[in-house]
Order: C-alpha cells, then structure tokens, then sequence
C-alpha cells in the first residue's frame, strides 16, 4: 500500500482517537467474547470443521492463510488493536495451547442466528456459540478453582462481568432467505430471526454480561455473491449499483434490531448496550470509495470471471477447479488496497481497516462515544 493511501485509510485523527481509546476506561475491558459469522470469525470454522482455506486469504498481513476470509485482518482486530488487546482466538481452535486469557472468539463463517439447516456452510449457529460460551465459562471456573497453574491461558473469574460481549450475527440469515423467499417473506421473517437473537443475550446477560456491542448488518445487496445471482436485471439495482431490495431487507434487519437493543436497555439497567450501525459505514466506503482511496467498491479482487464482478459462484478465492473444461486457480489482484471487496462476499483488509476506524470516531454508534472522544482528546493533545 502507498504512503498516500495509507493515510487515506486511517486519517490523523482516527490515530489519534486510536491512542485515546486504549487509555480510555470506558474502553478498558479485561476480556472480549465475540459471537458471529465470517465478519468476525478468526478461524473458528476452518478449524471446527477440518477444512482449508488457502493463500491468498492471509497474504497481506499474515502472510499465510489465517482462518480468516480475508487477504489480512477483520475489524474486529482492529478493534482488537485499538483496545491494546491481543487477536481473538477461535473457541473451536484446539491446537497449541490457544490462549484465551483475554477472550475467546465463537464467530463461525456461514453461522446463522436461526438453527442451521441441514445444508448450512456452519453448524455453529447463534445458540450453539452461546452454549459453546456456557462450556467454557464453567471450565474456566472450575480450572480456577484448581489454582493458579492455568492463569496465563483462561480468563478471571471477574472478567465475565468486565469483559465486553460483542456481536456480529444475522447477515446470513436474511442473504440466505432470499435465496428461497420473496421479498415480503424475508421480511416477514425478520422477527423469528430477532426473537432467537434476544435469547441467546439474554442467557449471556443471566451469566453475568454486562457490556454489549451489537454491530448492525451490512449492505449485502452490495456483495457480488449476491448481485451475480439476483443483479441480472437493472431494474433491481439502486445508485449504488446494488440490490434494492436485499439492502432495504438489511435495512429493515437493523431497524428492529436497534429497536431490540433499546428495549433491552429499558429491560436491564445495568447493562451497557452499545449498538454499532455497520451499514452507514460500508453504504457510505461503497458509494464515495474513491474519496477513501478506493478503486474498485464492488468487483471482487480475489475472484474469477473478470468485470463488472469477477466472481463465480462455482469457484472460491484461492480453490483450483475444473470450470467449463479448463483448470482454474482463483488469484488476488495485483493491489487489494484499491478493492473494497475480497472475495466476493468479504471485504479486503484495506475496507475493514476503513470501517474500524470510522466506528472508533464513535459516531455511528448508539449512544455514540464522540464527546467523550473530544474530550479524550483535548486532554491528551
Ligand atoms: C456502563 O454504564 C454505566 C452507566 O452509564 C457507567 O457508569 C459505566 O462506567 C459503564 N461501564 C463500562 C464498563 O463502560
Ligand atoms: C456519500 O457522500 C455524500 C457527501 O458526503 C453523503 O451525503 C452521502 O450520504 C454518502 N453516501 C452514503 C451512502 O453514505
């Protein structure tokens, strides 16, 4: 990445925030316990289900694929960064001694917030990550109980009520319903989809959760997975070039899901509830991308069947197959800094880097952090 671009991709002010947010105490959790799909899954699928995923996912910041669908980090390691905290390992990461002190990751690429369907990508829906997090919390206290011998690889007791509960879920199960409903149906589904979201939080917020993080779900009718198989006709494409209606099925997702973040605040006033509109962000990267220093907002840079998308749904970024009788090796493009879009259906390092740090500036969140961040600042510089 250019000099330039660089500081196209994370202004001066944003370091600045960056630094304050790491002495910030609002923003001093001893521990993070992420729950998700492949926005935020640092390996746990590739792991859970034996699989690969080869280069070029990995190549631009861990130079080796990282269980990540992605050339380098997602935003929750930038988050991660920003904390002064360590990368998340994934719950379902066995190998190694995986350190878990500071949290644990139960995001799986593929999961669904509803019970998985028999030919779902993951297994590990919504309530399979919360009961996942149920088994390790009781380990952990009772490995506790054993003494200090464990102490650099599971977190303090106290950290399950210190520690932040952040979420990133959903987005697979309204992408997904498209795929066999109309448009009013996937919207009349919505609310299932919300109802099993608030119990899984709410066994966590009977565990001790007390700080929540809810990212809101993205512009999907943007990703070329989804325009390659719904785009064909121009009439269903907004200004963006993207679905109508599946971004306005996103937008509808996030309205109740704000709504629920509220209502569970009213519910439980000793919670902190912090919801995050992800879809502001990402709307805003894809429609003025050139202004954040961005090429490319929707074809896909590791993909294969050139423009306007460069994605084939019978291939995946980094796969070698047999495709219309030749052998194809799906590749990145030359500079994934100027692509918005990784593979199709995740966004680059670059884009996620972009996105972390306008939610740092705390504006887009609910209730935002932007005054304390000012102030923050003013003491610090
Ligand atoms: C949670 O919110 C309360 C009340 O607004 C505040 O006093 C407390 O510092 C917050 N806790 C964290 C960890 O942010
Ligand atoms: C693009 O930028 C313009 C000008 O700042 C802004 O008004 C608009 O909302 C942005 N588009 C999106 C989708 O955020």
């Amino acid at each position: 990445m250019a000099a330039e671009s660089f500081s196209l991709h994370l202004p001066a002010l944003v370091s600045m925030c960056i630094l304050a947010l790491a002495s910030s105490t609002d923003f001093n959790f001893p521990a993070v316990f992420n729950f998700g799909d492949s926005n935020s899954d640092t390996g746990g699928l590739i792991a859970g289900l034996g699989i690969r995923l080869d280069l070029p996912n990995g190549q631009t910041y861990f130079k080796a694929p990282s269980g990540r669908f992605c050339d380098g980090r997602l935003i929750i390691d930038f988050l991660m960064d920003a904390m002064d905290m360590p990368f998340l390992n994934p719950y379902l990461d066995s190998i190694g001694a995986p350190i878990f002190r500071k949290g644990c990751n139960f995001a799986a690429a593929g999961s669904t917030v509803l019970p998985a369907t028999v030919n779902a990508v993951s297994p590990f829906s919504f309530r399979i990550q919360v009961d996942q997090f149920l088994h390790f919390k009781a380990r952990v206290l009772q490995l506790l109980a054993k003494g200090k011998k464990f102490d650099k690889y599971i977190p303090q007791e106290d950290f399950f009520t210190k520690g932040l509960y952040m979420f990133d879920i959903g987005q697979n199960d309204v992408a997904g319903a498209f795929y066999s409903k109309s448009f009013d149906q996937v919207v009349a589904s919505i609310p299932a989809i919300l109802v099993e979201f608030e119990t899984g939080l709410k066994s966590l917020y009977d565990q001790g959760a007390r700080n929540v993080w809810i990212h809101n779900t993205g512009p999907f009718g943007c990703l070329p997975q989804n325009l390659a198989r719904f785009g064909t006709d121009p009439s269903k494409l907004d200004e963006m070039g993207c679905l109508s209606n599946h971004n306005q099925a996103a937008k509808l997702y996030n309205l109740q899901l704000h709504a629920l973040a509220i209502k569970l605040r009213g519910q439980y006033p000793d919670a902190n509830i912090t919801y995050v509109d992800i879809f502001s962000v990402k709307s805003n990267l894809i429609a003025n991308y050139s202004r954040y220093g961005f090429e490319q907002p929707l074809m896909a840079c590791c993909g294969y069947g050139g423009p306007p998308l460069n994605y084939d749904g019978r291939i995946s970024c980094g796969q070698t197959k047999i495709i219309d009788g030749t052998s194809v090796t799906v590749k990145a493009c030359d500079d994934s800094t100027e692509y918005v879009i990784w593979d199709g259906i995740h966004y680059t390092e670059a884009a996620n880097e972009f996105v972390s740090s306008q939610i740092l500036t705390g504006r887009f969140s609910d209730p935002p952090f932007a005054d304390k961040m000012a102030s923050l600042m003013k003491n610090k510089f």
